[in-house]
């Protein structure tokens, strides 16, 4: 689009050494991280870039997600590491659960493990600077306006596996539960917590 604009402008100036401002209309890009998959205009609207992608939605079917490093998430929890001591920081005390950088990772593995092929890569990824790009497993697309909040759930007790699924027992995360807002409003309802919409969307 910026292109189009700028040649438009090229050619209207006709090199009269006219300024070409640019629209003053043009907003700043959002991040892409607030667009969905293919959304290419920061309004949002409910077109989709292809049927595919349309149809997908509708029926809420995800593509599983390929990590840059297949986690065993099994073989970690069964040495009782727990969920939030190096990895998960602040699920307990923040809205959300951190992801580990590289630098979490050898903490350990810069001295545990250094004889397998999987942790020499991971050794070489961070001696050449780059870190390890995780893909989501359980996130909302921005049109569903949810704020989901961990702390409150973690201090009144309720395990991650409540709404995560059996992690521990797997190698990398799978979608385990389907979030839906049904499965939120089952529980707020039995527990008596806010069915406000307001509480989880905002
Ligand atoms: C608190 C210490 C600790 C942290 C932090 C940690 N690991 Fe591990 N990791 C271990 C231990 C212990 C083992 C088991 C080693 C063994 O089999 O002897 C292991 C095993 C592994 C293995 C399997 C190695 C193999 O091929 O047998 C992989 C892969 C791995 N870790 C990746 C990671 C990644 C990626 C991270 C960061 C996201 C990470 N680890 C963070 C302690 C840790
Ligand atoms: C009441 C349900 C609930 C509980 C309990 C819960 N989570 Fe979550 N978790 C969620 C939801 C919902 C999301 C997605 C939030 C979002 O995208 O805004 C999420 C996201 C995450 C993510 C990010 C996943 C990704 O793919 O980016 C991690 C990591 C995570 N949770 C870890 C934990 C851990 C560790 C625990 C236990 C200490 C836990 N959660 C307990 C509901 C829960
Ligand atoms: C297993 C039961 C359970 C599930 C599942 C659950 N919640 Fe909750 N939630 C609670 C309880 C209990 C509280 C109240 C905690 C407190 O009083 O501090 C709460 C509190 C909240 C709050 C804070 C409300 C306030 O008063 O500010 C939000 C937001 C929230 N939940 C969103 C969600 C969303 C979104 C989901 C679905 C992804 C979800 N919850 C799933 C039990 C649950
Ligand atoms: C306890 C949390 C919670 C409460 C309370 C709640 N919702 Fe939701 N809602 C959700 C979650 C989580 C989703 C996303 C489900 C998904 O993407 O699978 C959702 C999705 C939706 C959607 C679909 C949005 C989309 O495009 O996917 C609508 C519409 C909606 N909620 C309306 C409401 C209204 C109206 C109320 C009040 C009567 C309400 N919600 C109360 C958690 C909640």
């Amino acid at each position: 689009m910026r292109i189009v604009t700028v040649a438009l402008c090229v050619l209207a100036a006709g090199g009269a050494g006219i300024g070409c401002q640019p629209s003053p209309r043009a907003l700043p890009a959002r991040p892409d991280s607030a667009r969905l998959p293919g959304q290419t205009d920061d309004v949002f609207t409910t077109a989709r870039p292809s049927l595919a992608v349309a149809v997908n939605d509708f029926l809420v079917r995800r593509p599983v997600p390929v990590q840059p490093i297949e986690f065993p998430h099994d073989v970690h929890a069964g040495r009782r590491i727990a969920c939030d001591e190096y990895c998960h920081e602040g699920v307990s005390t923040q809205a959300v659960a951190g992801l580990p950088s590289l630098r979490t990772c050898m903490i350990c593995h810069n001295t545990i493990a250094t004889d397998r092929p999987r942790i020499q890569s991971m050794t070489a990824m961070r001696a050449a600077g780059r870190d390890l790009a995780w893909q989501r497993v359980f996130d909302y697309p921005p049109s569903s306006h949810v704020r989901f909040n961990h702390a409150p759930h973690i201090r009144t007790g309720i395990e991650c596996s409540t709404c995560h699924g059996d992690i521990a027992g797997q190698t990398v995360a799978r979608r385990n539960v389907a979030l839906t807002m049904g499965f939120c409003v089952t529980c707020h309802d039995q527990q008596q917590a806010s069915v406000d919409c307001q509480s989880c969307h905002y």
